[in-house]
Formats: C-alpha cells, sequence, structure tokens
C-alpha cells in the first residue's frame, strides 16, 4: 500500500499562498484604498527581513518637500521650501513674481510623466540657477527666516510627530534629502519641534556672509534629479548611516529614489513613493518603481504602521 503524503502532491502555488499566510505582515493600514503595490510578497518579505535584523540596521531616507510635507491642505498647496522664501518679509514682489512665473513653467515640466529624465535635468538645472540667483539678489537677511517660517503655512504630513519620535526613541538615523533649501526645512522641523539628535540633512545651504545677508548658496546643487550625486557624495560619507544595510526610503519624485544610492551593500531595501499630483498620467510609472505607492494620502500613517511593526 502507498501512503500519500499530502504535502508532496499540493500544487507549488498553495504551498507558496499556505508560506505568505505563515509570514504574513499584520500590517492592516497596507490594506487602505490609498495604497498601491506591484507586489504585495516582496513587501511583506522585506518588512518581515528588516523586522528580524531590527532597529540597529536599519536607516531611514526620506525626501522632504511633499514627502515628509503635506501637498496640500484645505485644497490649497502648501508650500515647499523654496516657496516658503515667498514672503514679503524675504523677497520684494517683482521677485515673487518672476519666481512664481519660474514655479508656473518648471514644476510641469518636473512632473511629466511624457519627458524623460535625460529631457528633464538641465531645464531642472535651470530653474534652481534661475530661483537662487533672483534670492541671491534680495540680500535675504538669516536672522529674518525664523519669522518668515512662523507666518508660512508650511506643513508636515499628519502623523509626523509620531515618525519623528519613533526612530529618535530608537536611535534610528534619518537622513532628510532634500532638493530644498536646507535653512528652511531645519527651521520647519525645529518649529515643529522634531529636530531630533538622530536626523542628519543634506540638501541646499544657504551661504551668508559675516553681515548676516545671503551671497551664494553652498556647494554642488541639489536639485530634483541629480540625487544620487550627493548620495554618494555626502550621504554615503556620514558616519552615523554606516553599518546600516536595511534602508526605508520615502520620497515622492521619481528622483528620489536614488537617494539610497550611497548606502554601502544594502540588504533590504524598501521604497514608498507618495503620488500627490497627475495621478493617472503617473500610476503606472510610479506603481513600477516604488515598492508601495500612496495615492493623495497627506498622512505617515502607512510609514508608521510599517515602522511600528519593525522596530517592535
Ligand atoms: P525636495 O527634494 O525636498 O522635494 O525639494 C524639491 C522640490 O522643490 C521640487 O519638487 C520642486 C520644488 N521647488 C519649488 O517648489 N520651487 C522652486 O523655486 C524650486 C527651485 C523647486
Ligand atoms: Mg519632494
Amino acid at each position: 500500500m502507498i501512503y500519500q503524503i499530502p504535502w508532496i502532491y499540493t500544487p507549488a502555488r498553495t504551498v507558496l499562498a499556505i508560506w505568505h499566510q505563515l509570514t504574513k505582515t499584520p500590517i492592516p493600514e497596507l490594506a487602505n484604498c490609498s495604497v498601491l503595490m506591484r507586489e504585495r510578497s516582496r513587501v511583506e518579505e522585506t518588512i518581515h527581513a528588516i523586522q528580524r535584523a531590527g532597529a540597529g540596521s536599519l536607516q531611514v531616507i526620506a525626501d522632504f518637500d511633499m514627502t515628509l510635507t503635506r501637498f496640500a491642505h484645505n485644497g490649497k498647496r502648501v508650500p515647499t521650501t523654496h516657496n516658503t522664501l515667498d514672503s514679503q518679509l524675504l523677497i520684494n514682489e517683482d521677485c515673487t513674481r518672476k519666481m512664481r512665473k519660474l514655479l508656473s513653467i518648471y514644476y510641469p515640466i518636473e512632473i511629466d510623466a511624457s519627458l524623460s529624465v535625460e529631457e528633464k535635468l538641465p531645464l531642472m538645472v535651470e530653474w534652481w540657477t534661475k530661483v537662487h540667483e533672483l534670492l541671491i539678489q534680495q540680500r535675504i537677511r538669516k536672522d529674518m527666516l525664523a519669522q518668515a517660517v512662523k507666518e508660512s503655512s508650511a506643513m508636515l504630513r499628519d502623523g509626523y510627530k509620531v515618525f519623528f519620535e519613533r526612530l529618535a526613541e530608537q536611535q534610528v538615523p534619518l537622513l532628510i534629502f532634500s532638493a530644498g533649501v536646507g535653512d528652511v526645512l531645519e527651521e520647519v522641523i525645529r518649529q515643529n519641534h522634531v529636530f531630533h539628535p538622530n536626523v542628519h540633512i543634506v540638501s541646499n545651504y544657504m551661504d551668508f556672509d559675516q553681515t548676516g545677508v545671503l551671497q551664494a548658496f553652498k556647494g554642488q546643487l541639489i536639485h530634483t534629479f541629480n540625487k544620487r550625486e550627493g548620495a554618494l557624495s555626502h550621504a554615503a560619507g556620514l558616519r552615523e548611516l554606516q553599518g546600516r544595510p536595511n534602508v526605508l526610503l520615502l520620497g515622492d519624485s521619481l528622483g528620489d529614489l536614488t537617494m539610497a544610492d550611497g548606502v554601502a551593500e544594502p540588504q533590504n531595501v524598501l521604497t514608498i513613493g507618495f503620488l500627490n499630483d497627475q495621478v493617472e498620467e503617473r500610476k503606472e510609472s510610479y506603481v513600477n518603481s516604488f515598492d508601495i505607492v500612496l495615492v493623495k494620502d497627506e498622512t505617515m500613517d502607512v510609514p508608521n504602521a510599517i515602522l511600528r511593526h519593525i522596530t517592535s
């Protein structure tokens, strides 16, 4: 008599399904209707692997504008760090008009799904260069920045406190990698009381003269599509990030995906993309590029749920 061992005859697909069931990640937020995933099983396996390795192997790399900050609030766009400088305290009406005109020309190019990165690259350099030149002409005063941020409607995503605080408690380094203006970014997180010692920033910093007047921008320009270069030249050298091969990456642009390129021998990288604008046009490329896509989600709920699970 031949005894049949049931699992030998179980089709491979069923075995896989059982395996997924056993290792299933208990993160109910991943079932939210704003969440899109190309390959749910890969997401779950990566989260599981990062959790097993523990908080000591993890680093978080996040873009700032429209990733850690909200895209819109009450139907109005929330200003980016550059647009926060659009304040009567810092720049005159003519400069305001010119900056807004540049935004209306170049932002649609930045997010245009029909253009390649190669086509966008020189235009982004053009945008940033023109805006920085305008700002320098305004002789912006360093001591007015804090007040300008206070009076602005700059706003971090709902749930930001939990996000920053959990990372600080668990001593997980948070690299904020922004093509925005570092001085403004710092002021936004300082005024929201989340500029903890585990936070590191790579961004465009203002260079003030001895009297505190803006005279230039420091170092190599960072724009949306050259973050790889910044990752290799700056982020890779940060001592606090070394020996942490697991990465949670958050961004809102396809250019943000290169922010982890400076990580030496990465093991498990989970990427989350906020898809804020031009949703239908960009959905496919976002789903093909990020592990998790959050569609018009103004909260940190999903990253927070993943962090809760990873660091529990
Ligand atoms: P991020 O890397 O922190 O997202 O910052 C870059 C964003 O800043 C990018 O999406 C375009 C935006 N931006 C403005 O809103 N106004 C400007 O004048 C410039 C140069 C960029
Ligand atoms: Mg951004």
